[in-house]
């Protein structure tokens, strides 16, 4: 096989909206998503953890759903719509609703966590929202069970959570 030939398999071009924004991009098959996330496209705000899929610092937004980006091949991001923390933000709000009710709470000590388990609580508010349901705390806890926190106990994560709804209840 030709080098020239190597190459060309090595290389896919995928087209993604990431942040509301439309690329192309050439991705080789086993770059993760993580990786062209931070490294590729200089989002900085998704972190690296563990890597294994086990703490879920890295959650990003795949067509409204939590994804680990450290386990999600960035090829199989083709044809799909991106949100990284940094999505959550525009210029008349810095903050998304998320965020704020994070910082209200004071849900956010080293921070580490914070980008991912804001992604999760983001994907977790639509789904209620489209079911017109407020959690119990239990469904809470359940939503975000995937994302570890070294710092807060999670009691002000889960408050901060709760107060979303009573706000979108007035
Ligand atoms: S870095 Fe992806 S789950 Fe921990
Ligand atoms: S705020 Fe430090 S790990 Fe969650």
């Amino acid at each position: 096989m030709s080098k020239k030939n190597t190459i060309m398999m090595e290389a896919q071009e995928i087209a993604l909206r990431i942040n509301g924004k439309d690329l192309v991009v050439n991705v080789k098959p086993s770059l993760l998503l993580i990786d062209l996330i931070r490294d590729e496209l200089l989002l900085k705000g998704t972190k690296p953890g563990c890597l294994e899929g086990e703490c879920g610092a890295c959650t990003v937004l795949v067509d409204g759903n939590a994804v680990n980006s450290c386990m999600f091949l960035a090829v199989n991001a083709h044809g799909k719509e991106i949100v990284t923390i940094e999505g959550l933000s525009t210029v008349d709000e810095p903050l998304d609703p998320v965020q704020k009710a994070l910082v209200a709470h004071g849900a956010v000590q080293c921070g580490f966590c914070s980008p991912g388990m804001a992604m999760s609580i983001k994907a977790f508010k639509a789904e209620c929202d489209a079911m017109n349901t407020v959690p119990t705390s239990g469904e809470i806890k359940k939503a975000i069970e995937g994302n570890l926190c070294r710092c807060t106990g999670y009691v002000k994560i889960v408050e901060a959570v709760e107060s979303l709804f009573e706000e979108s209840e007035e």
